[in-house]
């Protein structure tokens, strides 16, 4: 199976001349093991992913209805024309600040995934010490996915206190990362991958762990050089 990374830009860069120059910098090694893809801003996705056909590229998000009057939002038909292939969905930012709920979550993972798309569901406590509450939430975000499709998901374990933006926040070790998510795939048989303050001095850490398929990348993969260095550490 191939080491999965995944490029979160989240709301970055603030331009389309500046995202293109960062594809341009990022430098993705010729590999066998490795997949990466890129989730920038939706409106950004048409272009770029035109301009740099050969990559792998997603969306940071999208709706569960297909069209209709539900303004502001996206379908994952429209991400497809838009060149994705990908779709995130679950991640921290739209849970705690979009209020999405696991329930909301299942439905988005379910109807991208019935749409023939690989997703990327995004679970995590948001402090240290509530991994309990993980498996719940990977339960009902999973709900109403159907079994033919569970090989086109996998899981990103994100500890939110782990995330460079949470104040204070520092990566998850490789050994709680791996005891975390060896008890969620007790509970989901799945591919999953660690995200959370990811860079070119840890990421090689997290990747040996046999358990931890790949990473999510915030901070860092808005800078190609790290990121290319992290890509480099696959690769090898
Ligand atoms: P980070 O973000 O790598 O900046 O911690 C990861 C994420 O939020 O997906």
């Amino acid at each position: 199976m191939k080491t999965l990374i995944a490029a979160n830009w989240k709301m970055n860069p603030g331009t389309y001349a500046e995202a293109v120059s960062l594809v341009k910098s990022v430098r993705v090694p010729r590999s066998e093991n490795l997949e990466v893809v890129f989730l920038p801003p939706a409106v950004f996705l048409k272009p770029l992913s035109e301009v740099f056909p050969h990559h792998l590229w997603g969306v940071q998000n999208v709706y569960f209805e297909s069209a209709g009057a539900f303004t502001g939002e996206i379908s994952a038909e429209m991400a497809r024309d838009a060149g994705a292939s990908y779709v995130l969905v679950g991640h921290s930012d739209r849970r705690l600040k979009f209020g999405e709920t696991d329930e909301v979550v299942a439905k988005k993972a379910a109807a991208a995934l019935e749409k023939g798309f690989r997703v990327v569901l995004a679970v995590g406590e948001t402090e240290r010490g509530g991994e309990a509450n993980v498996i719940e939430s990977l339960k009902k975000s999973t709900e109403g996915v159907l079994s033919q499709d569970l090989e086109r998901l996998t899981i990103a374990y994100e500890p939110v206190w782990a995330i460079s933006t949470t104040p204070g926040a520092e990566a998850d070790t490789p050994e709680h990362a791996a005891s975390v998510i060896g008890k969620l795939k007790e509970a989901l048989d799945l591919r999953y991958i660690y995200g959370g303050s990811v860079t070119s001095e840890n990421a090689g850490d997290f990747l040996h762990v046999p358990n931890i398929a790949g990473a999510l990348v915030g901070r860092v993969s808005l800078d190609a050089g790290e990121f290319s260095k992290i890509l480099k550490i696959v690769a090898k």
